[in-house]
């Protein structure tokens, strides 16, 4: 059995859970084309996020049978046209749960409590003392938490939100329209959980930005592409939202200039499950999958 194996992995995972198969590790930033050149002769894919498998891939891959995706969210993935050609893809759900809302709260306290801007000020040498007035942010306690996604991800961040004294208004896919104009209106950090999907693209644009409450603040653990970046930077320019933390882009792995500069955005490279121990979990759930799969028994956590 071959493995195209899109990035390196943590270990103790490829080795030792896909012992005797040929495995080729990848490094990142190859193309598309070069990419194509890799798997014309493989039996499987282990996916990572920002690799993009789309159908010039599968079609240069005619002997995959599985892409195992070492993340939970699959948009890198043309899930249409694995289902077209019989090929499974699964993915790493449960894992990344509790540390992605760890890291969504840290940016919810990062911003809302001005973390940024406060080490700037100590670093530069220009910190002078405790003042009155210095860097007021605003409390968590009594205010509203909307989150846009409440699914696993959504859920274990409203259960810290609460033990911050935050009352919680969570959103899913199924509930009425009337509930996310709600959402919009109420909440006063806005957290967004919800996978990329063709509806869920471009969701918060200027329209949706304007209609939030006036110096709210707008935190991205999801995908970025769900939230229109130059409507988010006219929103903060114009002071409709008071700050933004993002740990996802747009165009991975560019950030929009305008965001770059601003001292109340808080900006992370995709860290959301980059912990040693979810990582290695990641890994090894992906490998498992594979190697499962050329058992022939069923995969765990199938998406397509
Ligand atoms: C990472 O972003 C993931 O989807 O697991």
């Amino acid at each position: 059995m071959r493995i195209y194996v899109t990035q390196p992995l943590p270990e103790p995972s490829l080795g030792e859970l896909l012992a005797g198969a040929t495995v080729q590790v990848g490094e990142s930033g190859i193309g598309e084309d070069e990419l194509i050149r890799r798997v014309s002769e493989v039996d499987a894919i282990l996916s990572t996020p920002p690799v993009p498998i789309t159908t010039r891939v599968l079609d240069a891959a005619p002997r995959v049978r599985i892409v195992a995706n070492c993340a939970v969210g699959t948009d890198n993935i043309d899930l249409p046209a694995c289902r077209a050609r019989g090929v499974v893809v699964t993915n790493t759900p449960g894992v990344l749960t509790e540390a992605t809302a760890d890291l969504a709260f840290a940016l919810i306290l990062a911003v809302t409590r001005r973390l940024r801007e406060g080490e700037a000020l100590l670093r530069s040498g220009a910190w002078t003392g405790w003042k009155p007035l210095e860097l007021r942010g605003v409390s968590l306690e009594g205010k509203v938490l909307g989150i846009y996604g409440a699914g696993r991800i959504g859920s274990a961040v409203a259960r810290r939100a609460a033990a911050f004294g935050m009352t919680v208004f969570p959103v899913v896919d199924t509930d009425p329209p009337e509930r996310f104009e709600d959402l919009l209106r109420s909440a006063d950090v806005l957290s967004i959980h919800a996978p990329l999907t063709p509806e869920t693209r471009g969701r918060f644009g200027d329209a949706e930005l304007g209609r939030m409450k006036r110096g709210s603040f707008l935190v991205n653990t999801a995908r970025g592409p769900i939230v229109d970046e130059a409507a988010l930077v006219r929103a903060l320019e114009s002071g409709q939202l008071r700050g933004a933390g993002l740990d996802v882009f747009q165009n991975e792995p560019k950030v929009h200039s305008g965001l770059v500069g601003r001292p109340d955005v808080v900006l992370l490279p995709h860290l959301g499950s980059a912990t040693e121990e979810v990582r290695l979990s990641m890994a090894r759930m992906a490998c498992e999958e594979i190697a499962r799969f050329f058992r022939g028994d069923p995969p765990v956590n199938r998406v397509v």
